[in-house]
C-alpha cells in the first residue's frame, strides 16, 4: 500500500517508522515536509522515498494520506485528500476551531471518503479494559470518573502560540477518553485554569494546569485534570468508580507517584517520561488499524465527528474559564 505521509516532526517520525514496519507498507512510503531536507533525511533512515512537496503527494498516485504535519496545516491538508478521494489518517486535531472542524468534516463526507483521527488511547490496552468494565456492568451503576493527563515537563516556548491552549490540546484527549470508555455525552461543564507556573504560558496566554468538572448524560460526575508541570515524571490514567468496583487505567510499575503510606507500592523506579514511550503501543496499532480501514477489513474506529465531540468539550471548558460558569454543552456548535 502507497502512504503518503505530511510532517516529518516528532510524531511524524514516529508514525513513519511504525508505517515503514508495517508489511502492507514497508517501503512504499513516501514523506514529505515543509522542510524537505529534514524528509529526506528521515526518508533515508527508513528506506522510504522523500516528495520534494505536498503537490506530489497528491499526484504520486497514493492510496491513503498521513497528516502529521503542524495543527495549522491539517484543515486544507484534510480537504484536499478529500476532493482526491483519498482515506486520511489525521493527528489530532483537525483544526483549532470550531468553524474549521466543521469545514473539514463537511468536505469528508460531502466526497464520501474516510477521516481517522489519531486519539491512541482508543488503542491503549489499559483504557480498552476500562471500556470494557463499564460494558459488561461489573462496576455496577458508574458515579464518578477521573482522568488526568501530566506532562513531565513543558513544551517549547514556540509551540504553546500554535497548540489552541491546555484545554484543545492535551484534555481533549482526556475528554475523548470519558466519552469512549463509558459510552455517554458530556452535557456540561465547569472548568478552572491556573498560569501561576512559568512565565511563559501567561506571555501565550495559556495556563500550565486545568481541572474541570464535567457531567455526562446519565448523571455520573467526571474529573479531567491536567498540568505541564509533572516533574515526576508523564502520568496518563483513568479511575472509574461504580456502586460495585473501582478500577483505574494508567496505574503500573511505572506510574509517577509515591505512596506516602508504608506498606503502599515502591515508587517507580522507570517512571514514564512522555507519550511517545507511554502510547508507543497505541500509536503503532492506530496506524495498523488504519491500513485496515483503507483495506476495507474495518470500521473507522475514530472518525471526524467523534474528534468533534471532543473538541466541543474542550470549546465550553474555554468558555467556562473565560466567563466563570458552568456552559451547557448545548452552547457550543457542532
Ligand atoms: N496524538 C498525540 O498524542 C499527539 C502527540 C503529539 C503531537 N500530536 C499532533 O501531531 C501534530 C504534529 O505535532 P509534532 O509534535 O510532531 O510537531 P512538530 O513541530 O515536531 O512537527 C511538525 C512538522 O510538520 C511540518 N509542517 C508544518 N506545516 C506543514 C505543511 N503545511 N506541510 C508539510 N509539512 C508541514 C513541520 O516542518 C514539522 O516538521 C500536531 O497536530 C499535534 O497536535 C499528537
Amino acid at each position: 500500500m502507497r502512504i503518503g505521509l505530511i510532517g516529518t516532526g516528532r510524531i511524524g517520525t514516529f508514525h513513519a517508522t511504525a508505517l515503514s514496519r508495517h508489511r502492507e507498507v514497508g517501503g512504499s512510503l513516501i514523506v514529505t515536509d515543509a522542510d524537505p531536507a529534514r524528509a529526506r533525511r528521515l526518508a533515508d533512515r527508513l528506506g522510504a522515498t522523500a516528495a520534494p512537496g505536498v503537490d506530489e503527494i497528491f499526484t504520486w498516485g497514493v492510496d491513503a494520506v498521513v497528516i502529521t504535519a503542524a495543527t495549522s496545516a491539517h484543515g486544507e491538508l484534510i480537504g484536499r485528500a478529500a476532493r482526491a478521494g483519498l482515506p486520511v489518517f489525521c493527528e489530532k486535531p483537525i483544526a483549532l476551531d470550531l468553524a474549521g472542524t466543521l469545514t473539514a468534516i463537511a468536505e469528508v463526507e460531502a466526497a464520501g471518503t474516510v477521516l481517522q483521527m489519531g486519539f491512541q488511547r482508543r488503542f491503549d490496552s489499559g483504557y480498552a479494559a476500562a471500556r470494557e468494565a463499564v460494558r459488561s456492568g461489573r462496576l455496577g451503576r458508574l458515579h464518578t470518573v477521573r482522568a488526568m493527563t501530566s506532562d513531565q515537563s513543558p513544551p517549547p516556548a514556540e509551540h504553546l502560540p500554535l497548540s489552541g491552549g491546555l484545554y484543545r490540546d492535551t484534555l481533549v484527549h482526556d475528554f475523548d477518553m470519558v466519552r469512549w470508555v463509558t459510552g455517554r455525552e458530556v452535557t456540561e461543564v465547569c472548568a478552572m485554569g491556573s498560569d501561576a507556573g512559568p512565565a511563559m504560558f501567561r506571555e501565550a496566554g495559556d495556563i500550565d494546569t486545568a481541572a474541570a468538572v464535567l457531567t455526562l448524560d446519565d448523571g455520573v460526575l467526571a474529573t479531567a485534570t491536567a498540568t505541564r508541570l509533572n516533574g515526576a515524571g508523564y502520568d496518563v490514567r483513568m479511575e472509574l468508580a461504580g456502586e460495585l468496583d473501582q478500577i483505574g487505567a494508567g496505574l503500573d510499575d511505572r506510574t509517577p507517584i509515591t505512596s506516602t503510606e508504608p506498606a503502599g507500592p515502591p515508587a517507580a523506579t522507570k517512571p514514564w517520561t512522555g507519550f511517545l514511550e507511554r502510547f508507543g503501543p497505541a500509536y503503532e496499532a492506530e496506524l495498523h488499524a488504519f491500513v485496515e480501514v483503507v483495506r476495507g477489513e474495518r470500521a473507522n474506529p475514530c472518525d471526524g465527528r467523534e474528534a468533534l465531540q471532543a473538541l466541543r468539550v474542550a470549546e465550553a471548558c474555554v468558555l467556562s474559564r473565560r466567563e466563570r460558569r458552568v456552559v451547557p454543552l448545548a452552547e457550543i456548535a457542532g
